[in-house]
């Protein structure tokens, strides 16, 4: 098949299921998610790593953890005003501190946490920015 068949039948399948079955919170999923990949990359890899599991007993992971399930409404807190004291993750216990990033946007961080809370072995949904308003005014 010549690619630009295959692009025509792509962009088909696209509409007719953009028409048809994707819901309007599908799209907003997709967008946020992709966005919120290149954020992580440019925000957070650096310490937790392109795969989320941290490094050794210095950052912590990101993978399928109960910690971020538990603390779903607390991660625009710590992603905002960063984190330091003691924490525990799968047995493990952690010390460390995580810098703020006060120039992240509501919308930004939502983003960042759709990424997060659906990579990883995560699977939690989208996260959206008026969610994230609401958590900010409840940081511990
Ligand atoms: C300079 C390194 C660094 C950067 C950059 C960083 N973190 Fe962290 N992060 C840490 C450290 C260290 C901790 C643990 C803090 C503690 O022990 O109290 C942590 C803790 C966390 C936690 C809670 C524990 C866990 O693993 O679930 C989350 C969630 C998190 N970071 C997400 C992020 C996100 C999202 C970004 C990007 C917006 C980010 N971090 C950027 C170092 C970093």
């Amino acid at each position: 098949m010549k690619n630009s068949t295959f692009f025509i039948l792509i962009l088909f399948a696209f509409i007719v299921g953009g028409s048809s079955c994707q819901s309007e919170a599908e799209l907003n999923y997709i967008r946020y998610y992709t966005t919120g990949k290149q954020l992580y990359e440019s925000n957070c890899q650096n310490c937790h790593g392109n795969d989320g599991k941290g490094l050794a007993m210095l950052y912590p992971p990101l993978t399928d953890s109960i910690y971020l399930k538990k603390n779903k409404n607390q991660l625009a807190c710590i992603i905002k005003n960063g984190l330091k004291g003691r924490i525990e993750i799968n047995g493990q216990v952690y010390e460390g501190e995580m810098p703020a990033q006060a120039k992240l946007s509501d919308i930004e961080i939502a983003k960042i946490i759709t990424y997060i809370t659906n990579s990883f072995g995560n699977q939690q949904g989208l996260h959206d920015a008026q969610a994230v308003n609401q958590d900010l005014k409840y940081c511990k």
